[in-house]
């Protein structure tokens, strides 16, 4: 029986995906070094139906296969990159790399899958499935590697927990929420709703993600800096100090501790927020925290250049630090576990988009690039610095992202039965990121002329070459949308346990 879907082909009915994998000849990487998080060892991987077929120390090239030499490269994991933004509405503007040319820039760079935030209006009242439904319609058919969403909750509403069970069913495949304490009046949700979240993500086995700020104290001092004259990108990183990031963070941990609710901190870019962490993970609470590329590389002197759009560039939230040891720090607390995985924070607004502050810096969209570099950044500051090795390196580009969002073995691992996003790796070669060379949509790169030892060769996304030579090529909509499922054991193995603990205590007592 055919759908629409499906292809006949001397009786037998192939679907699009078949037959994209039926075109696709078995591939044999040959003479390269296999680097999972725990291991690295010479061998030669196979790989046909997006899948990895074999892995041993010799394997026999026939004539249907594709030979890739990897002698003196890497064979990694695809990157996983856990937190995107293509093609979001906000701020009355849209980012500028869509789901296509995103993840085009994601696949050049050696990243073989995005975990995007899904935002409905849930203010207006959008429901939860219906901005999911909004933003599948705009990734299925673009995607160039396989994908998943997570969703932001803005507001509590009545309907809000009902909405947030039936997006985590396999129907919808969502095993993660976000929420906003910061973006006042837009995005930002109050303690309470934040509490009242985390509390239906325990129940729901979904993990809880925040972006950690005071928004309220953010907007104060918003407020005052412009009445002081303060008008250009140097007020965004002062209405922001320091520890504004880091007693959120801390409160995050608070909150989700009373909520026995384990929880992910994303973009961490300073050092206290990254000690708030340590602090609660010591006291036992299960909290993961995602440095940036951007804050891994840069520092917060960018927002007092002298020209205003170079500033207006840099300008995200939390801003890059003004210490100038947070990027080695940073790198140095991923080394010792403090830290866990990296993503990038991908939210690209241009020039003219930029420019729509000038004058007042609260309306700079807030954003940066980093989904192309962050492969070759990390490698970069972390393991040619000699901080980490390759094993952790996959640990944090992929495996890590790849436990916690429920997906390992099949991502995040070279192994037999695992999806084909490999990633041949030369940390000899090197590469100078530059806006002109780059695959974004975007007319800047907050990376540009940063040297980069590390580069992805050859990225496959299952099964297929989709960057070679310096070359795409991608076909828009091969990729696919990844469910995710709850309850995933790196997070909640321990849950049970841990709510017994907490359980109120009643004394019976005799009247
Ligand atoms: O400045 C940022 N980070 N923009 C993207 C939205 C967010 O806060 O993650
Ligand atoms: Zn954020
Ligand atoms: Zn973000």
């Amino acid at each position: 029986q055919c759908d629409y879907e499906s292809v006949c082909d001397y009786g037998y009915c192939y679907t699009i995906d078949e037959m994209f994998e039926n075109m696709s000849p078995p591939l044999l990487i040959k003479n390269g070094t296999v680097v999972n998080e725990d291991s690295m060892f010479k061998a030669d991987v196979l790989v046909s139906n997006g899948i990895i077929q074999e892995i041993s120390s010799s394997i026999i090239a026939l004539p249907e296969m594709e030979v890739i030499d990897a002698t003196d490269r890497f064979v990694i994991p695809g990157g996983i990159d856990p937190h995107t933004h293509m093609q979001m509405p906000y701020m009355g503007e849209v980012t500028k790399d869509d789901f296509l040319k995103g993840t085009e820039a994601a696949v050049a760079g050696g990243t073989t899958m995005i975990i995007d935030f899904c935002c409905p209006d849930h203010r207006n009242g959008e429901s939860l499935t219906d901005g999911y439904k909004k933003w599948r319609g705009w990734a299925d058919p673009k995607v160039c590697c396989d994908y998943s969403l997570s969703v932001a909750i803005t507001m509590w509403r009545p309907e809000t927990a009902e909405q947030m069970a039936i997006i985590t069913s396999p129907e919808y495949g969502v095993n993660s929420f976000k929420f906003y304490m910061a973006y006042e009046g837009t995005l930002m949700v109050h303690d309470d709703e934040l509490y009242r979240g985390m509390q239906e993500c325990a129940k729901l086995r979904a993990l809880a993600r925040v972006h950690a700020e005071n928004g309220k104290v953010i907007k104060e001092r918003e407020i005052d800096l412009l009445k002081q004259g303060v008008t250009g990108p140097e007020g965004h990183t002062q209405s922001r100090p320091e520890e504004i990031e880091a007693e959120a963070t801390n409160r995050a941990c608070v909150l989700a501790s009373q909520a026995n609710c384990p929880l992910y901190v994303v973009h961490v870019m300073t050092r206290g927020a990254a000690a708030a962490i340590a602090h609660h993970r010591a006291q036992g609470a299960i909290v993961f925290g995602e440095p940036i590329a951007a804050g891994l590389a840069l520092d917060g002197s960018h927002y007092y250049d002298d020209d205003w759009l170079h500033a207006a560039r840099y300008v995200m939230s939390p801003p890059l630090s003004r210490d100038p040891t947070t990027p080695e720090l940073l790198m140095k607390l991923l080394a010792a576990g403090e830290l866990h995985l990296t993503g990038t924070d991908n939210c690209t607004y241009d020039c003219r988009q930029k420019s729509l502050g000038k004058g007042n810096f609260t309306k700079i969209p807030n954003g940066i690039n980093g989904v192309e570099d962050r492969m070759s950044v990390v490698w970069e500051k972390g393991v040619h610095s000699g901080i980490i090795d390759p094993m952790r390196y996959v640990s944090i580009t992929s495996a890590t992202a790849a436990k916690i969002f429920n997906i390992y073995p099949k991502k995040g691992r070279i192994a037999v039965g695992s999806d084909a996003d490999i990633v041949v790796f030369n940390p000899n070669a090197y590469r100078t990121i530059s806006k002109n060379t780059h695959h974004h949509n975007l007319d800047f790169n907050i990376f540009e002329g940063i040297k980069c030892h590390g580069v992805a060769e050859i990225t496959i996304s299952r099964g297929r070459i989709v960057w070679a030579n310096g070359k795409l090529q991608t076909v828009p909509g091969s990729g696919k949308f990844v469910p995710l499922s709850i309850n995933s054991p790196f997070v909640f193995a321990s849950h049970e346990k841990r709510e017994e603990k907490k359980k109120p205590k009643i004394v019976e007592r005799l009247e």
